[in-house]
């Protein structure tokens, strides 16, 4: 099997859809980095619209990986809470496969692909022990590795904190909704982490999202923390390389 060189990754998110092309070896974007609103309602049949737009844009014909804001079972998508019901059951490589008219595509939780490329080419390359990417955007994604190793479809943006989600009060969308300044959100994201470090014995938490690009503001106030924080290395673009790299990854599947 020719091992692939280049992929296009697509970070599907529950605000908006950004896609590059990517050399998988040293996870540098080969294209402009494209990005475009999830539409809403977000429905599989206008969110895989959008994603055809883009491919066609990029001009790329070649494997997709795809990072996906939800869960799946078997391949089949099982929840995703920030995006329209009816993704539900859906199979999503066959739906992208057709959508975008290519043959090779993989597809994984958006965080677990962020997490991805973090571990192999940022934050976490090398780093032995519990190493937890937590992305901090419309909802918490997390992805948890062991010695390098993926533990995959880690949902614990959902873990209950005083009876709320920890991702309604810790997620940027939560800082907005909610109007609140860093110091309280602060607060929560710290509470936040602190409890994670203690369940999950992390060494290293990465931090990704949309909010790690303001991470000056609210690094300071990670005092119960007590291992090493570090803001994703390839920022908000990780999502994107990750996904490339799941799709080089990932056998193809045998005829
Ligand atoms: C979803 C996760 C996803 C995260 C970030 C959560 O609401 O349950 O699967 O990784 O949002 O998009």
């Amino acid at each position: 099997m020719k091992p692939i060189a280049q992929a296009m990754g697509l970070d599907i998110g529950g605000s908006g859809l950004k896609a590059a092309v990517v050399d998988v070896g040293s996870g540098a974007l080969l294209s402009e980095r494209l990005r475009l609103k999830t539409p809403r309602p977000a429905t599989p049949e206008a969110v895989l619209e959008i994603a055809a737009r883009i491919r066609q844009r990029l001009d790329w014909q070649g494997p997709v990986g795809c990072g996906f804001p939800g869960s799946f079972r078997e391949g089949r998508v099982s929840a995703a809470p920030n995006l329209d019901p009816s993704w539900i059951g859906l199979d999503l490589a066959i739906e992208l496969r057709r959508s975008l008219a290519v043959d090779r595509v993989a597809i994984g939780n958006d965080a677990d692909a962020a997490g991805l490329a973090e571990i192999r080419l940022g934050a976490g390359r090398g780093v032995a022990g519990t190493v937890v990417l937590v992305t901090l955007g419309t909802g918490i994604g997390t992805a948890v590795f062991r010695d390098g190793v993926l533990l995959p479809g880690t949902e614990l943006g959902h873990l209950e904190m005083n009876g709320r989600e920890a991702e309604t009060v810790a997620s940027e969308s939560a800082k907005k909704r909610r109007k609140w300044g860093w110091k309280q959100w602060g607060r929560e994201l710290d509470r936040y982490l602190a409890r994670l470090e203690y369940l999950l014995g992390v060494d290293l938490f990465i931090l990704g999202g949309g909010a790690s690009k303001k991470a000056d503001k609210f690094m300071g106030r990670l005092r119960k923390v007590g291992c090493e924080v570090v803001v994703a290395q390839r920022g908000n673009l990780a999502g994107i390389v990750g996904a490339a790299l799941m799709v080089a990854e990932t056998a193809e599947p045998a005829d």
